[in-house]
């Protein structure tokens, strides 16, 4: 395949960028089109989507387009679907969109359906025992791709959940995490999670250990039945988990990436939570979102056109992060679960063959629930001297009665994308009262410290309903989006190499902190741990 920056599609982008795309000026792009809004609306599953205050015009978006074809992003994408080893560093299949296809629709559909029957079974039956002893407490151990997205999805769906099963999430080797979680709890009434794919992470393995010491010391019982009623496994090492003592254990497989897990026996606890029937709808989102994906025309094919926006701002605009500002609290962990999704899939640099790539790839996301980031960061944003495109996400009907505080919620938001867009000048802002000034402040000066440059670029996603479904198909949107990047980038979004060398110094390193033997190691390294061991 033709690397991206060889296409005939860059190379007209660059012009492009070059032509229109650097000085173009959403406000005098809104003056001159009142089209412009209706332009760049996009309605796919679930999730509408305005981008119309974003650095494009039609034809940007045209070009983007051929340039997602140059670089055979549809015949990846087909590939991707039908199961071919796209994974290629490790030859694996990258079917997570297997495990939201309906019986008889997918690969695999067989063993992906019997599983998922044999663990929402599970979850209700967790969720219906209210007797003396079931569980009240559910504790989920799991890191990275084995945590986030059941303790985001368990978050965002907390007004659906079970009232009296109170979930956890532990991940930290830090035994402070866990701490805090089980000083809390009855042993006798909590089930715990242990969540790994490997069942090999130091993380999770080290705190599965000390859950099951806790349990023992708790309950005085150093039991092997009893253990098992307490814990659960989902894994695809099936026999690592029975070799821990664990007899219930839903498993997945090797083609169901660490990040992209979470629609597998990993999304037990979301299942307890909002019951086998809001689990199904959580997968029926996320799979009409793969039909979009798969089906809709490119120009309209909202994750394609999200990805390429990715690539626009990156490779030519030179934006090196993007912030996410979900404006729902109950998406609050959601910036750390994409942090995963997409820095750990396309933060590489180097393409599927192994050379080094000339143009940046993964950017930065990050980002805070609104209105808290307000508070916090969007000074930079506003006037920093970076640019960072910005994704809001709103959410039409709250699940509460508060009406007021929602449309609150709902102005902060579109106030500040129209605020990044329009800006102010330091005309407007000499014109304008500053009660808070200093006392004698030349009102020039303090009209250039209130200028906004403006022409900031936003992306404002709204839901009408923050359900299971809804957020199946906006999961699966990111996901679909960072396909798209990492496929026009021409790197392999799916294995995870750089993980490796922290975790393999660190298993180096672990012995010294009880021998204090710093020979052979570097000086910083050697101090360091002289200082912390001493
Ligand atoms: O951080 C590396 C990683 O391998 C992630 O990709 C994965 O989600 C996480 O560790 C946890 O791995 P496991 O599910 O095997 O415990």
């Amino acid at each position: 395949m033709t690397r991206c920056d060889h296409t005939t599609a860059w190379v007209a982008l660059q012009g492009h960028f070059q032509a229109h795309g650097r000085d173009l000026d959403l406000r005098e792009a809104f003056a001159r089109d009142a089209g412009r809004c209706a332009a760049f609306a996009f309605d796919a599953p679930e999730v509408y989507a305005d981008l119309s205050k974003n650095l494009i015009d039609i034809a940007t978006l045209r070009l983007l387009v051929e340039l997602a074809q140059d670089c055979g992003v549809p015949a990846r994408r087909d590939a991707m679907f039908a199961g071919q080893a796209i994974n290629t560093t490790e030859g694996r299949a990258v079917l997570h969109t297997a495990l939201r296809a309906p019986p008889g629709a997918g690969p695999h559909s067989a063993e992906v359906h019997q599983v998922l029957n044999a663990m929402l079974a599970f979850a209700e039956q967790v969720r219906a025992d209210s007797g003396v002893s079931g569980f009240t407490d559910i504790v989920h151990i799991g890191i990275g791709g084995s945590d986030l997205g059941p303790q985001m999805v368990t978050g965002a769906l907390d007004s659906v959940a079970h009232p009296a099963k109170r979930l956890h999430f532990v991940s930290n080797v830090d035994a402070h995490d866990i701490t805090r979680v089980l000083r809390r709890l009855d042993a006798r009434r909590t089930l715990f999670i242990v969540a790994s794919k490997t069942f090999t992470t130091q993380e999770t393995m080290t705190n599965a250990a000390l859950a099951r010491a806790w349990f023992v010391a708790q309950t005085g019982r150093d039991d092997a039945a009893l253990v098992a009623r307490h814990f659960a496994a989902t894994t695809t090492n099936v026999a690592a988990a029975a070799q821990f003592g664990i007899t219930t254990t839903f498993g997945f497989w090797d083609w169901v990436g660490g990040r992209y897990s979470l629609w597998s026996a990993i999304g037990l606890p979301v299942a307890i939570a909002i019951g086998a029937a809001g689990f199904r709808d959580f997968l029926a989102g996320a799979h009409a979102m793969d039909r979009h994906f798969a089906e809709a025309p490119p120009a309209r094919n909202l994750p394609l056109v999200l990805g390429l926006l990715d690539v626009w701002y990156r490779n030519f605009h030179g934006f090196a992060s993007r912030s996410v500002a979900p404006y729902h609290q109950g998406l609050a962990r959601l910036p750390a679960y994409l942090q995963q999704l997409e820095m750990e899939s396309n933060g590489k640099r180097v393409d599927q063959a192994g050379d080094t790539l000339p143009y940046a790839t993964s950017p930065v996301v990050w980002g805070e629930a609104g209105t808290n980031g307000q508070h916090a960061y969007y000074q930079m944003l506003h006037q920093g001297s970076d640019v960072i495109p910005v994704e809001f996400i709103a959410v039409k009907t709250p699940a509460h009665a508060h009406a007021d505080s929602h449309h609150k919620l709902l102005a902060n938001c579109l106030a500040q994308s129209q605020a990044l867009m329009l800006g102010k000048t330091t005309a407007e802002a000499l014109g304008e009262a500053a009660p808070t000034a200093a006392a004698g402040l030349d009102p020039a000066v303090l009209a250039r410290h209130r200028t906004f440059p403006g022409n900031r670029p936003s992306t404002t996603l709204v839901l009408d309903t923050l359900s299971p479904r809804s957020l199946g198909a906006l999961v699966a949107l990111y996901e679909h989006r960072v396909f798209t990047s990492g496929a026009v980038w021409g790197i392999n979004s799916f294995d995870q190499w750089g993980v490796e060398l922290g975790k393999a110094l660190c298993g180096q390193l672990l012995p010294r902190f009880a021998s204090r033997d710093t020979s052979g190691l570097d000086a910083s390294t050697a101090g360091l741990l002289a200082r912390l061991t001493a």
